[in-house]
């Protein structure tokens, strides 16, 4: 045993191993085919952000403000903070690099976000987000299509175990008569608040009803709901939203307690929530902020978005029926020990051939016997043998390593065809037997 101290991870901040890797970039590539789909282009923003851009952006008075921002001054004294969201970022770029100016904008971008909670299954210090929002648009029409989008994503990623939650915040106006109301109710209730939702009960009332804390729960349950104030316009924009849901099948649960953790939200908000995590629950969620650019000091601009978190995505995935992060060759090079040289050739030229597989050689050598047990452990599907033997008449072995049928001969010229019809025949036999077949490079 070493007596050198090894140097950990940072709490709350992963590796993605290898094993994980393929269910990563499936999500990624699923999102991406379907966000293009929908005419969204990708935009990257900086990890790092001037500090006050998230104060103002999130609300002073959110928890993601008040305890989990990971901020630091750097050598030039400027406060900077790790974006706890993609949000705030995209929204001072969209500014800053004059997109404004009446055009319309639907971008989307990934990355990690950082905040400083306490890591537990599903929450984490550094996690990833799909981003994605839509500038310039009243909506609610653009409403309907972002919902519709997510809902179209778990359709694609076949995850099962989501439900959609919908709520409105109605506008700043309506808002501050809600929070009169909720202010009122609190402070009538003052001696059964915690110590965070004292000190929020004049500055932000309605972050109380946002409270993780289990004691106040009861007390959240008892609060006005702001659906009962809702002004006229936010109204109409609200049923005009779940005319267009029904009308398009989406299924959804207005939860009227549903007011999300950050202070740039008004009318539309939604959260894709799961059972299938734990204490975790939210896997996506989203809004309107139609009052954030003017905030931001752009020309006011409705504006729409959602993130997906893309951790608590990925364990839905790995949950689904027939889901494995781990990516296998296709084709196992076997070579004798003397043939190297004459097997990277032979693989390279297979390459060439044969784009879309992915080959694996037995790099290192080691005997027939050792050779043949990696090549099985490496999950492909056919292996190729390159043997002093065969090699001397011209030719190469074939070995089907996933059913019974033996191995056969054939000139080299003709390997890349043989491999080709070998790999469909083990397909046809596997989804004849009700595996999981796919095309050649899925
Ligand atoms: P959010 O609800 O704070 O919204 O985060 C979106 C998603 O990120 C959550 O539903 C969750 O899946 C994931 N997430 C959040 N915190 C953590 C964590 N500590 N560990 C793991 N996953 C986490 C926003 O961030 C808004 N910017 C969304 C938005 C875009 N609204 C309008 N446009």
């Amino acid at each position: 045993m070493s007596l050198i101290a090894q140097i950990q991870a940072v709490r709350g901040m992963n590796d993605v191993l290898p094993a994980d890797v393929g269910l990563w970039q499936r999500l990624e590539a699923v999102a991406r085919e379907l966000l293009e789909a929908y005419g969204y282009a990708e935009i990257r923003v900086p990890v790092v952000e001037h500090t006050e851009l998230f104060e103002r952006a999130i609300g002073e008075h959110t928890d993601v403000v008040e305890k989990e921002m990971y901020t630091f001054v750097d050598q030039g004294d400027e406060s900077l903070t790790l974006r706890p969201e993609a949000t705030a970022g995209i929204v001072r770029a969209v500014i800053g690099n004059g997109m404004l100016r009446g055009q319309r904008h639907k971008l989307w971008c990934t990355g990690p976000m950082f905040r400083h909670e306490k890591p537990q299954k599903g929450r984490f210090r550094q996690f990833h987000q799909i981003d994605v929002e839509a500038v310039g648009f009243p909506g609610p029409d653009v409403d309907a299509e972002l919902i519709a989008l997510t809902a179209r994503l778990w359709r694609r990623l076949g995850v099962e175990r989501v439900a959609l939650q919908l709520n409105s915040l109605g506008t700043a106006e309506s808002r501050r008569a809600y929070r009169t109301a909720l202010a009122d109710y609190f402070r009538a209730h003052e001696s059964r608040l915690d110590a965070d939702s004292r000190r929020r009960l004049d500055a932000n009332p309605l972050r109380i009803l946002d409270s993780k804390s289990p004691e106040m729960q009861e007390l959240v349950a008892g609060a006005p709901v702001l659906t009962d104030h809702l002004d006229a316009e936010s109204r109409a924009h609200f049923d005009a939203l779940r005319a267009a849901l029904d009308s398009m099948g989406v299924d959804y649960r207005v939860n009227p307690r549903l007011v999300r953790g950050l202070d740039y939200y008004s009318r539309t908000v939604f959260e894709w929530v799961t059972d299938a995590l734990g204490s975790q629950d939210a896997v996506c969620g989203g809004g309107r902020y139609d009052g954030l650019i003017g905030q931001l000091g752009g020309e006011a601009t409705p504006a729409m978005g959602f993130a997906l978190g893309m951790e608590r995505t990925i364990e839905l995935l790995r949950q689904a029926p027939g889901q494995s992060g781990a990516r296998s060759p296709h084709v196992y090079v076997i070579v004798s020990g003397e043939r190297v040289a004459t097997g990277l050739k032979v693989i390279e030229s297979l390459r060439d051939a044969l784009p879309q597989l992915r080959f694996e050689l037995s790099l290192g050598g080691g005997n027939f016997k050792s050779q043949f047990r990696r090549a099985d452990r490496s999950g492909a599907e056919l292996a190729i043998v390159l043997g002093e033997e065969e090699l001397g008449r011209g030719a190469a072995a074939l070995k089907p390593l996933r059913q019974g049928t033996g191995q056969s001969e054939c000139p080299l010229a003709e390997l890349s065809e043989r491999i080709l019809a070998a790999l469909g025949a083990e397909r046809g036999s596997r989804h004849a037997n009700g595996g999981r077949g796919g095309s050649i490079g899925g």
